[in-house]
């Protein structure tokens, strides 16, 4: 019988993604198949994200609770974002987790597996051009990484010290992977980076400089290729040509994430995001004119240090000139080792809550005007999931859900779909046939 691995995966697509690389080396090296039942487990895993405190503090009673309920014998492997900052402590604090394993140095999972206590976090770690076993969750869209670590400083986040240096993985490396997805069946890919179109910034070996734009129009040369998204790109790095690509590229999916963090020119100073309210404004600006249908979706972080009244109704300004159409938005979070950390200027708690819910119903108010509009329209829909009741859902190249009526035979096929119920997260509609 085959050993039974059980992963929980939290936080981001480069998470899931990293999840499957070790599902696929689990599978292939040491045997393992997956399992939805923790108390059938030999080999649990959680793949940590470390984005904001909530997720790590939750960590340790997760683990607690899959200490208690795990079989005899079972391993317990912390895994990603926390397990590369947090590392060592980890096994001081539940010292039944038998390895912890940094988000950089996911190739090392076979190894760590067979040692006791393994600590292996280390962010200087160069996995770039690793060749991981196959193994994806879903045969309809691929996801494929296309740089490991990220070089910018915000001063609020994490990530560059759980996931080290940028840098970007060989395009023919990325084209072969899409290539092989695509010949096995995927007719959309999803390309993955902290930073995307900072793509080329740095390669670990001697290769031909390629930016992000090149790569893309390499990529949408993959014949049977229908779809390409990607995440996340930085308003910084938007010059015209990427978003003329962007625009003109039949295959790229015309929804973009610009994660703005804060409309206030000096909070964005504080931030060190490199651009100002007036730059991402012009931003959004060109990227609409060149691509009329374009759907934007943003990241916003309310009461970082130092935000005043004004410094928020900027904010409020860029979401009511930009309307989004998706945020996600979230309290700013002190996280350990970052610049901001040691801001005193701190905003009052109950301040941040109502900021944080101000902004949440704007955006309620403005996608409840957006959505009045899509009954009736009709879309091109890709279908990949199996929904409850007889549904099948999908997505439109704007990133829309949508499900209708189907069954199995709809998934990883396009159809033409015309909206007749709008719900906020997901639209209803009849295939046209
Ligand atoms: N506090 C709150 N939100 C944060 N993010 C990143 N770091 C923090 C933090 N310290 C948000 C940003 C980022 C998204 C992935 O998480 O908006 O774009
Ligand atoms: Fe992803 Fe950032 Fe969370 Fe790491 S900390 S899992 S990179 S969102």
């Amino acid at each position: 019988m085959s050993k039974k691995l059980f992963i929980e995966t939290l936080g981001c697509a480069m998470n899931s993604r990293d999840s499957e690389h070790m599902i696929a080396q689990l599978h292939e090296r040491e045997g393992y198949e997956t399992t939805d039942d923790l108390k059938a487990a030999d080999l649990i895993l959680i793949n940590t994200c470390s984005v904001r405190e909530k997720p790590v503090a939750k960590l340790f009673s997760e683990l607690g609770v899959f200490n208690k309920k795990k079989k005899e014998g079972a391993k317990i492997g912390v895994c990603g974002c926390t397990a590369s900052h947090l590392g060592e402590e980890i096994i001081k604090r539940a010292p039944y987790v038998n390895f912890v394993l940094g988000a950089r140095n996911v190739s090392k999972i076979s190894e760590v597996l067979h040692k006791d206590r393994a600590v292996e976090v280390d962010i200087n770690y160069d996995e770039s051009e690793f060749a991981f076993d196959d193994f994806r969750t879903s045969p309809y869209k691929a996801y494929i990484n296309i740089s490991i670590g990220c070089d910018k400083q915000c001063t609020f986040c994490i990530v560059p010290k759980t996931r080290g240096e940028e840098i970007s993985i060989p395009d023919n490396l990325i084209i072969q992977e899409a290539q092989k997805a695509v010949d096995a069946g995927a007719k959309e890919i999803f390309l993955l980076g902290q930073n995307v179109n900072n793509y080329g910034r740095r390669f670990s070996g001697d290769q031909e400089k390629v930016n992000f734009t090149e790569l893309l129009r390499r990529l949408s040369k993959i014949e049977k290729l229908e779809r390409i998204r990607f995440t996340s790109p930085h308003p910084f790095h938007m010059d015209d040509a990427f978003i003329e690509e962007f625009a003109k590229n039949p295959k790229i999916c015309k929804s973009m994430h610009m994660p703005l963090q804060s409309g206030s020119t000096k909070v964005l100073k504080d931030m060190k995001r490199g651009y100002t309210k007036e730059w991402f404004i012009n931003r959004v600006e060109k990227l609409r004119a060149e691509c009329p249908e374009v759907s934007i979706s943003t990241d916003i972080i309310v009461a970082f240090p130092g935000e005043s009244d004004a410094d928020f109704e900027d904010t409020i300004d860029v979401m009511k000139k930009v309307r989004f159409d998706q945020i996600f938005s979230f309290k700013y979070s002190p996280r350990p080792e970052t610049e901001a950390e040691h801001y005193t200027n701190i905003v009052d708690p109950e301040v941040a809550s109502d900021r944080l819910s101000y902004l949440q119903a704007l955006h309620t108010q403005i996608l409840d005007e957006k959505n009045a509009q899509q009954m009736g329209r009709v879309y091109r829909v890709y279908f990949e999931d199996l929904n409850a009741d007889n549904y099948v859902s999908g997505r439109t190249d704007s990133n829309l859900v949508v499900k209708v009526k189907g069954s199995e035979e709809l998934l990883g096929e396009f159809r033409d779909v015309k909206i007749t119920a709008i719900g906020r997260t997901i639209l209803t509609g009849e295939i046209l046939e």
